[in-house]
């Protein structure tokens, strides 16, 4: 199956959210996390007809080849359509370092199958251990070469952010955190506004956890507009200039994950999800968690 631009989604509504290093990402990507590598062919096919335009994937979820695949298979891999994509990928935490990383993206852009990828991220600041400082050396080289197009980070706080800035006089991009409406970090969330940093919000609906958040508030909000408590979560992410990646494997909710521009929440329904915020997090501690 080879697209056309029109069938990737090139007249989607999603807009795309300009980023500091002058790159424009789409505001909605699909997660992939949990996917099988043989399954993730097919869910990236079906993302793809759907419109979506951005794939979030990481060495450590085990599945860049059956990403590589879905993007060969539908002609995106090389020439102009390549361009129409953006496509994100992570080193994995034990390949930190300047000469580990280097070797790591090696194998993973072989397995994706392209010549470059769009974002680079290190997964987890595992500051127990912290090398992202010499592993930034070679992010920074391999987007000179061309090879990456935008760096990034995951998980980091506030005092992680700054002590990169030490080492590196750099921000990432963007830095991708678990955030959900009852888990809203708003601290880090100020500081990455600050200082140019877009914030990309992973577990977006806490993994489906957040659909029944505020005994039934998501819910009703939903009834009033005729759309889902999926879309009610994802809007107000939206409303918040987040960018999101929602991940299902199903293509009736890959779609209604993408179709959250037919409607806006008021600003009392904005504000009584704003009031979910809660001391919960559904992932892991980035002070102590390392994904390996
Ligand atoms: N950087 C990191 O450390 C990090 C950590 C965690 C996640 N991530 C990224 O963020 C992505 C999303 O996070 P996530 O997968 O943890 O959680 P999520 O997107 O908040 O939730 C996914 C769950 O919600 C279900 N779902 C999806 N759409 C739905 C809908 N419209 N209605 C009802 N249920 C729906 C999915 O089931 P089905 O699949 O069965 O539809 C799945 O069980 C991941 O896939 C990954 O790419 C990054």
């Amino acid at each position: 199956m080879t697209m056309t631009l029109e069938s990737k989604g090139q007249n989607s509504a999603v807009l795309d959210i300009a980023l500091s290093d002058g790159n424009h990402i789409p505001q909605v990507g699909l997660g992939i996390l949990r996917v099988s590598d043989e399954e993730t062919t097919p869910v990236v096919l079906n993302a793809l007809e759907a419109g979506y335009r951005h794939i979030d994937g990481a060495a450590g979820y085990g599945n860049e080849a059956g990403m590589g695949r879905a993007l060969a298979e539908a002609g995106l891999t090389r020439g102009d359509a390549r361009g129409c994509m953006w496509v994100t990928t992570k080193l994995r935490d034990s390949e930190q370092g300047h000469d580990a990383a280097l070797r790591a993206f090696d194998r993973q852009i072989g397995l994706l199958q392209l010549d470059y990828v769009d974002m680079y991220m290190i997964h987890w600041p595992t500051p127990f251990d912290w090398r992202s400082g010499e592993t930034w050396t070679a992010f920074r080289e391999l987007k000179e070469q061309g090879r990456v197009r935008t760096l990034g980070v995951c998980n980091f706080l506030p005092e992680h952010l700054e002590r990169l800035h030490r080492e590196t006089g750099e921000w990432p991009a963007v830095d991708q955190i678990e955030l959900h409406p009852t888990w809203q970090q708003r601290d880090t969330v100020a500081f990455c506004r600050e200082h140019g940093i877009a914030v990309e919000a992973y577990s977006p609906m806490a993994r489906g956890a957040d659909l029944q958040a505020g005994h039934g508030l998501i819910s009703r909000i939903a009834g009033e507009h005729g759309v889902s408590e999926a879309q009610v979560i994802l809007r107000w992410h939206i409303e918040n200039g987040t960018i999101i990646i929602p991940k299902s494997v199903h293509a009736d909710r890959q779609r209604e994950n993408l179709d959250l521009f037919g409607f806006a929440l008021t600003q009392s329904e904005h504000a009584a999800i704003d009031g979910l915020d809660g001391p919960v997090r559904a992932g892991h501690d980035p002070q102590t968690f390392s994904y390996a």
